[in-house]
C-alpha cells in the first residue's frame, strides 16, 4: 500500500540536497565567525517570540526554515562558538563534532549496552581509556561519556554514596571548597543530600580549599555523629581556575575512609600539558575524576565524562536489570554504558571525541592548550600594565580574574565601576567576558579556551579593556 502522506524517509536525492543546503548555512556561518560580534542580544526576545507556535499540520521548505534559524535565531546569543567569546567556560566547537553527530544521528545505533553495537561501544570505551591514560589510571578504571560536567558530577555522587554509606545514607556529609561548582551541590541534593550536607570550607589567599580547616571540619562531624563520606576537590575551578592541593586531600579522604573526587571538568584537559600535570601533580590519586571534552578538548556542548578508577564500583552504583533487556555481561573487557550511568537509551557520544583525535592525532590539541595557557600569561602581563588594574586571581590555568581599583572608592562603589567596566568592555562586541564575586568583591574574569581564540582576539580584548579603562578615569 503506497500512501505519500506516510512518507518520512527522504529519498536519496532530497538528503543530498538537504544537507548541501544546510552546508552553504554552516561554511558561511563559521567563515564569518571571526568578523561575528561577540555577543548580540538585541531583540532577543522577539526573536524568539517569533518561534512560540502550535504544532504545524502543514509542512514548508526547508529552504524557508533556515533562513529563519541562521538569520534570525541564532545570531541573537553569546557568540560561544566564537574567538571573542571569553566568558564562563568557553570551548568553541570543533566542526568534527557535528559530523560526528551526523553519522551517530543517522545510523542511530544504540549505545546503551555492548551487544546491540559491539565495535562502536569499543570505540568510546577506548576514548575513555584515553582519558584514563590522561589523569594516570590503572587498567581497573572504567568511565563513560555524559552530556557533560553535572551529569558527571552527579555520577560521581552517586557512586560515593552508594560505595561509603549505608542505604540509610543521611548521616553522610561531603566536603567543597566555596569554590566548588554548583553542580556538586545540585548533584547533592539530586542524590538525596539536603543542603545542610554539603560543607563549604574556605579557601587561601589563591582560591585553593584550606586543607586543615577541612580535616578539622571532618574530625568535628565524625564526632558529632556524621559520617564524612566524600572529599571533591577541585582541578581548575570555574571562578578563577584554582587547583587544590590534590595529594592532601587523597591523604586526608584515605586517612577518613571517604571518596575523593576531582572536579577536573575545566582543568583536565590541561593534562595534555607540562603546566597542568604539574598544577594537577596528584590527580591520578581520586576515586573519580570529571572532566569535560565539551571544554578544553573544543568539542560543541554536549560531551562530559566521568572517570572512576575502581570501574566496578560505578557499575555497582548504577546497575539495574529488567526482565525485557539482554542478560548484562559479567566479562570485564565488555561494557554496557547502560550499567554505569543513569540514561538507558543514549547516543554513540564516542565518535565526537574519536573522529577528530583519529583525524589529526593528539598534538594540535596539546599545542592549542599550551597557546591558551601562554595567552593567557601574556593577557595577565599586560593587565598589569593598565593603571588602577589589580590582578584578583593569578591565572594558575587559563583564567585571570581582576578589577579596577580607585582610590578613596569603598566596596560598592567599586563593584559598581567594575559592573561598568564590564558592561563596556562588551558593548564593543569584540570580546564577551563574564564576572564573578570574590571575598565579596565583583571581579572580571577572562577565560581563554576556545581553539578559535588566538594572540590577535586577546590583543583586541586588552585594547578594550585599556580604552574603557582610559574612558572611566576621573579627568
Ligand atoms: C569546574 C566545573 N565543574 C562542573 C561544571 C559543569 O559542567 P557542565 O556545564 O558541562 O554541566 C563546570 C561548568 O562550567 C565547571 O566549570
Amino acid at each position: 500500500m503506497e500512501n505519500p502522506d506516510l512518507t518520512l524517509e527522504l529519498t536519496a536525492d532530497e538528503m543530498r540536497r538537504l544537507v548541501a543546503q544546510v552546508m552553504e548555512h554552516l561554511v558561511a556561518h563559521i567563515e564569518s565567525l571571526p568578523r561575528q560580534p561577540a555577543v548580540a542580544l538585541e531583540g532577543g526576545a522577539e526573536a524568539a517570540r517569533r518561534f512560540v507556535e502550535p504544532l504545524p499540520e502543514q509542512g514548508q521548505p526547508y529552504s524557508t526554515l533556515l533562513p529563519l534559524l541562521f538569520e534570525q535565531a541564532i545570531p541573537t546569543s553569546f557568540n560561544t562558538a566564537g574567538p571573542g567569546y571569553l566568558a564562563y567556560i568557553p570551548g568553541g566547537g570543533l566542526f568534527h563534532t557535528a559530523v560526528a553527530d551526523l553519522i551517530t544521528d543517522a545510523v542511530n545505533r544504540y549505545m546503551g549496552l555492548w551487544v546491540a553495537a559491539p565495535a562502536l561501544a569499543q570505540i568510546e570505551a577506548t576514548v575513555i581509556r584515553w582519558f584514563c591514560d590522561l589523569v594516570g589510571y590503572p587498567a581497573s578504571a572504567r568511565g563513560l561519556l555524559t552530556t557533560g560536567g553535572s551529569l558527571a558530577n552527579f555520577s560521581a555522587v552517586v557512586t560515593a554514596r552508594r560505595d561509603r554509606l549505608p542505604e540509610n545514607f543521611l548521616v553522610g556529609t561531603m566536603y567543597v571548597s566555596d569554590q566548588t561548582h554548583h553542580s556538586i551541590q545540585k548533584a547533592a541534593l539530586l542524590a538525596g543530600f539536603p543542603p545542610a550536607n554539603v560543607r563549604a570550607i574556605p579557601v587561601d589567599s589563591q582560591f585553593r580549599v584550606q586543607v586543615d580547616a577541612l580535616e578539622q571540619r571532618m574530625i568535628a562531624d565524625r564526632q558529632a555523629g556524621f559520617r564524612p563520606f566524600l572529599i571533591v576537590g577541585n582541578a581548575g575551578t570555574t571562578n578563577t581556575g584554582a587547583v587544590d592541593d590534590l595529594p592532601a586531600l587523597a591523604t586526608i579522604a584515605q586517612r577518613e575512609g571517604a571518596w575523593f573526587h576531582a572536579d577536573a571538568a575545566y582543568g583536565g584537559c590541561f593534562l595534555f600539558t607540562a603546566q597542568g600535570r604539574t598544577a594537577m601533580r596528584g590527580i591520578e590519586l581520586a576515586d573519580s575524576i570529571t572532566l569535560d571534552p565539551h571544554k578544553g578538548l573544543f568539542l560543541s556542548y554536549g560531551t562530559g565524562s566521568l572517570l572512576v578508577k575502581d570501574g566496578a564500583a560505578l557499575k555497582r552504583a548504577h546497575q539495574v536489570t529488567a526482565a525485557y533487556l539482554p542478560s548484562v555481561e559479567d566479562d570485564p573487557e565488555v561494557v554496557d554504558f547502560a550499567n554505569m550511568s543513569p540514561e538507558l537509551s543514549r547516543e554513540f557520544r564516542g565518535l565526537r571525541v574519536w573522529l577528530p583525535f583519529k583525524m589529526h592525532g593528539a598534538p594540535p590539541f596539546r599545542r592549542n592548550l599550551e597557546e591558551k595557557l601562554a595567552l593567557t600569561r601574556w593577557a595577565t602581563a599586560e593587565l598589569r600594565t593598565i593603571s588602577g588594574i589589580e590582578i584578583v586571581a593569578e591565572p594558575q590555568l587559563s583564567i585571570v580574574a581582576f578589577r579596577l581599583t580607585r582610590p578613596g572608592l569603598g566596596p560598592e562603589a567599586l563593584n559598581r565601576l567594575n559592573q561598568e567596566l564590564l558592561q563596556r568592555i562588551n558593548a564593543r562586541k569584540r570580546v564577551y567576558l563574564s564576572s564573578t564575586f570574590l571575598n565579596g568583591n565583583f571581579v572580571i574574569r577572562i577565560c581563554i579556551l576556545s581553539f578559535r581564540t588566538h594572540l590577535d582576539r586577546v590583543q583586541m580584548c586588552l585594547e578594550d579593556i585599556r580604552a574603557v579603562v582610559e574612558a572611566l578615569s576621573p579627568a
